[in-house]
């Protein structure tokens, strides 16, 4: 070869390379998302309330669950499993609403005190034995070894006002009477404090098939004589009374939740809500047909579209509300939601019993952003259910326990708990799969009680990573640091063998002349504190 030739082969192949450079470097920015948080401009308050959790009496979330007994071979205290309490504990559980859910209106609070209970049944679920070992005073225990408090739904549809008065007044009253001698002598002389309390549950369906009037009518009794006594609870920290609301987006519900809070609006006689329920799972098909684990792509694609309603529909009620309660005074609680897939196969069907997967941190993730988008009117939210039923936080089996995905991602959020809103604005861009489009990410911002600057942001594309330039007005940023949740495959779990397939990592990112370079796998969950 001469010597020209191979300067022009040099040249050629240099200025190739420096193509190839300008194409990568183009893609890469044409790729980065901007998230700007404005830290100026606050909003509302994320209630901690938001992370709320759902324990029923069915299947094997309160029996195995919870409840071994205080003669197991498994470790506990006083009948309550002490690995469940101390990864409960880890995750800041604000409220445990129990004891349902359809069981709420056929549960008799005396079956479940003193030493000599009752055993009864459980028609909704499954037609099983209900020992009633855990009934009010193991509830409370529960609740104190967890640090969380007390979200108790009263029987309005089987049970009398005076049935779920004298509930009230065996759990709060701090006077001498005689229920609170029982009390006593079933163990706990001081009153126990309940901060929230449902009157009923789904009283359209499995709460007693009521028109919303008839419901009003039985709801305005059930709140004017149902009291708390607690002498705690008198001045400030009233408890919380929770009306139901709607369950999906249609007349029907646009209707009771018109009746309610209409009602709410004119009312001059002595009772009052300070929340309005609303249950929305995401089910693309009745009865659930979608897998919870051993799915693909359009699987992922499809439920994380569906569960994107959960937006419009908050915006629905939220409309409703704000003519009757325009200012905000009647919380929107979303008292139960999360995924609700086919049972296991080879599990019992009444049940539900169900996997969780990476798609369900995803999931999580996804709700609990758009709940702190509007949490000047939701400021309450149960994940159903806490423990081996539907969308869990933990999976048992005899003495084995493990954590899920969605159990990661309430840990991870912990710092959102109580803390400001800050707006966020992002070009979240599209992931498409199939007939299917979503926003490729999403991310929210808040001030912690910690005074710290909290970002989350969600890779929702499973194919993709996404490079993020975070900047924040007014500020230098230097750096952050947090977590990061993703893992193989969009069905990835986590089993009783191998727990740790999706557990969190660390992430950092330095600052940039005032902006971070964040790095974000697909299909992840990621938070972080900004320096
Ligand atoms: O969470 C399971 C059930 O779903 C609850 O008992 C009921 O309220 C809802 O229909």
């Amino acid at each position: 070869m001469t010597a020209a030739k191979s300067i022009l082969l040099r040249s050629i192949f240099t200025t190739f390379a420096c193509l190839l450079l300008t194409l990568a470097s183009t893609l890469a920015f044409a790729q980065s998302i901007q998230v700007s948080v404005d830290a100026s401009k606050t909003g509302p308050k994320i209630d901690r309330n938001l992370f709320g959790q759902f324990a029923e009496h069915l299947g094997y979330g309160i029996y195995g669950g919870i409840w071994v007994g205080p003669d197991s071979p498994i470790p506990n205290t006083r009948g309550i499993r002490n690995d469940v309490v101390a990864a409960l504990k880890a995750i800041h559980v604000p409220n445990v609403r129990w004891p349902g859910g359809c069981f709420a209106d056929e549960y008799h609070w005396r079956n479940g005190i003193g030493p000599e209970r009752e055993v009864t049944l459980n028609p909704n679920w499954g037609g099983v034995i209900e020992p009633n070992t855990f009934g009010t005073h193991e509830f409370m225990d529960f609740i104190d070894q967890i640090g969380s408090e007390a979200y108790v739904s009263v029987n309005l549809g089987s049970g009398t006002v005076k049935e779920a008065a004298d509930w009230l007044e065996y759990i709060t009253a701090g006077q001498e009477t005689t229920l609170q001698k029982e009390r006593a002598a079933n163990g706990h002389p001081a009153p126990y404090k309940v901060a929230m309390l449902g009157l009923g549950n789904e009283s359209w369906d499995c709460g007693g098939n009521m028109t919303p009037e008839y419901y009003l009518d039985r709801m305005k009794v059930f709140t004017h004589f149902v009291r708390n006594y607690n002498p705690a609870q008198q001045e400030k920290d009233q408890m919380e009374k929770i009306a139901v609301g709607p369950g999906g987006g249609d007349q029907r519900w646009t209707d009771w939740t018109e009746t309610v809070m209409k009602a709410y609006g004119q009312h001059t006689w002595s009772w009052g809500i300070s929340g309005l329920s609303m249950h929305n799972y995401t089910v693309v098909k009745w009865p659930p047909a979608f897998k919870s684990f051993g799915f693909g792509e359009d699987e992922y694609a499809q439920i994380l579209k569906s569960t994107l309603e959960m937006d419009d529909l908050i915006n629905k009620h939220s409309a409703i509300m704000d003519k009757y309660d325009p200012g905000k005074k009647v919380a929107l609680i979303v008292d139960e939601w999360g995924a609700w897939y086919a049972p296991l196969p080879g599990s019992h069907q009444g049940f539900l019993v169900q996997q969780n997967s990476l798609r369900d941190a995803i999931l999580a993730a996804l709700n609990l952003n758009m709940f702190a988008r509007h949490a000047d009117r939701v400021r309450g939210a149960n994940i159903a259910q806490m423990i081996n039923v539907l969308q869990a936080m933990i999976l048992t089996e005899k003495e084995k326990m493990v954590l899920t995905p969605t159990y990661q991602v309430f840990k991870m959020y912990v710092p959102f708990q109580d803390s400001t809103f800050i707006p966020v604005a992002f070009n979240a861009g599209t992931y498409k799969h199939g007939e299917f489009s979503l926003p490729r990410v999403d991310a929210v911002a808040a001030k912690g009680k910690d005074g710290k600057l909290w970002v989350e942001i969600t890779n929702v594309d499973p194919n993709q990573s996404a490079e993020i330039e975070l900047s924040v007005t007014g500020i230098n940023a230097k750096s952050a640091s947090g977590e990061t949740l993703t893992a193989p495959k969009v069905d990835s779990i986590n089993t009783f063998d191998a727990p740790h397939t999706i557990v969190p990592k660390p992430i950092s990112a330095k600052g940039q002349g005032g902006r971070l370079i964040l790095k974000l796998e697909p299909k992840s969950v990621t938070v972080v504190s900004v320096e």
